[in-house]
């Protein structure tokens, strides 16, 4: 397979972490990083094994193929354009953005330059999310009607996140805009820490909650016309869910007599028979369990070097307009909670 040469942009901790999962994304090459400061840069090359250590500007006249832009949000937009015109393809941290405008700048540059670019939101690259999204648009579980999600933490400092809707809340509403596309109207609640959304799609319902003030129960839960799933926490990373079937079981079975203890002794070898016993007496939920590989980050590096393979110029999976559908929702949270 082709090697994909990697450029990283900034030497904050998000970057030693992607570092990490990149290594464990095949036929990945750790080119160079680039900081603002030199000595940062060399030290960040020598912890993870880059060749090059650079400014950005430097690292842009350089052959990497694609550079990961793990700066602040207020940067994304200027270090991922400039990539960009440099012809580098880019995969930018999340929040995509700082706001929409800046979020459709970056896109349009992409489009213009044609340039793969993506948002590194690994939570929808995870084994979990990309299982459980698949049921979900091949009706497995019937149409979906209410979609909740939560993704909160006490932080010491909540001024320098931003606010709860740009750096947490993203997690939640990339997740209800996996499952039920753009949403078609939303009102919120709350400020800068803590914000709650209800969002509106024909047909359907969601809750999303975000904070940097309390620990929130960092989950999701899925109604369905036949279940109610329970995508467990933390969203950012989940590795399970539990899909608790609400259709009407039917006639008990023969054979299946007796207390929970009894019937299931009694119908062991007949698996249709035990699935009937477990969910007559409450037993058992089916939990799908769906780990991710590593510390979780090299889903995403695997899904960019796939598509630069390829020669998309987006993922299928985080396409540039959810992320700017995303993006939209989040303004119009951040103007209600003002
Ligand atoms: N996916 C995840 O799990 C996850 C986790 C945490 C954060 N994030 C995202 O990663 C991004 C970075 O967040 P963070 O909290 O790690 O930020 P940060 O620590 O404040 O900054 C990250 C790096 O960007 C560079 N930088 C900082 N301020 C800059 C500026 N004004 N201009 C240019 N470069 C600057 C610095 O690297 P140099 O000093 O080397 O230039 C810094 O180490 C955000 O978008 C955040 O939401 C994602």
């Amino acid at each position: 397979v082709r090697t994909i040469r990697w450029g990283i942009l900034g030497t904050g901790s998000i970057s030693d972490d992607f570092c990490e999962g990149l290594k464990a994304a095949p036929g990945s090459a750790l080119h160079a990083v680039a900081s603002r400061d030199p000595e940062r840069a060399r030290g960040f090359a020598r912890r993870h094994g880059f060749q090059h250590a650079l400014s950005l500007g430097e690292l842009l006249k350089t052959d990497v193929d694609v550079v990961y832009v793990a700066t602040p949000p207020p940067q994304h937009r200027a270090h991922a354009v400039a990539c960009l015109e440099a012809g580098k393809a880019v995969l930018v941290e999340k929040p995509f953005a700082s706001d929409a405008a800046e979020a459709k700048e970056i896109a349009a540059a992409a489009r213009r330059h044609g340039r793969f670019c993506m948002e590194a939101m690994w939570m929808r690259f995870t084994p979990a999310v990309r299982a459980l999204v698949t049921e979900l648009q091949h009706g497995k579980h019937g149409r979906v009607t209410r979609v909740e999600a939560s993704l909160g933490f006490p932080h010491a400092d909540p001024a320098s996140r931003g606010s709860a809707v740009l750096d947490l809340g993203v997690y939640a509403l990339s997740f209800v805009h996996a499952v039920l596309g753009p949403a078609r109207a939303v009102k919120a609640l709350g400020g800068l820490e803590d914000a709650s959304a209800l969002l509106q799609w024909d047909g359907a319902q969601g809750v999303v909650q975000c904070s940097l003030k309390s620990a929130l129960s960092n989950d999701a839960v899925i109604h369905t016309e036949r279940a109610r799933i329970h995508l467990e926490a933390p969203l950012y990373r989940p590795e399970s869910y539990a899909v608790q079937e609400l259709v009407p079981l039917g006639p008990r079975p023969a054979g299946a007599e007796g207390g929970a203890k009894a019937a299931l002794k009694s119908v062991t070898q007949r698996p249709e028979l035990r699935r009937w016993v477990q969910r007559a007496k409450g037993l058992a939920v089916p939990r799908v369990t769906l780990p991710a590989s590593g510390n979780g980050y090299a889903h995403e590096a695997i899904e960019v070097n796939d598509c630069l393979r390829g020669g998309a110029l987006e993922s299928g999976v985080m396409p540039l307009d959810a992320s700017l559908q995303v993006m939209e929702l989040v303004d119009a949270i951040a103007r209600e909670c003002a």
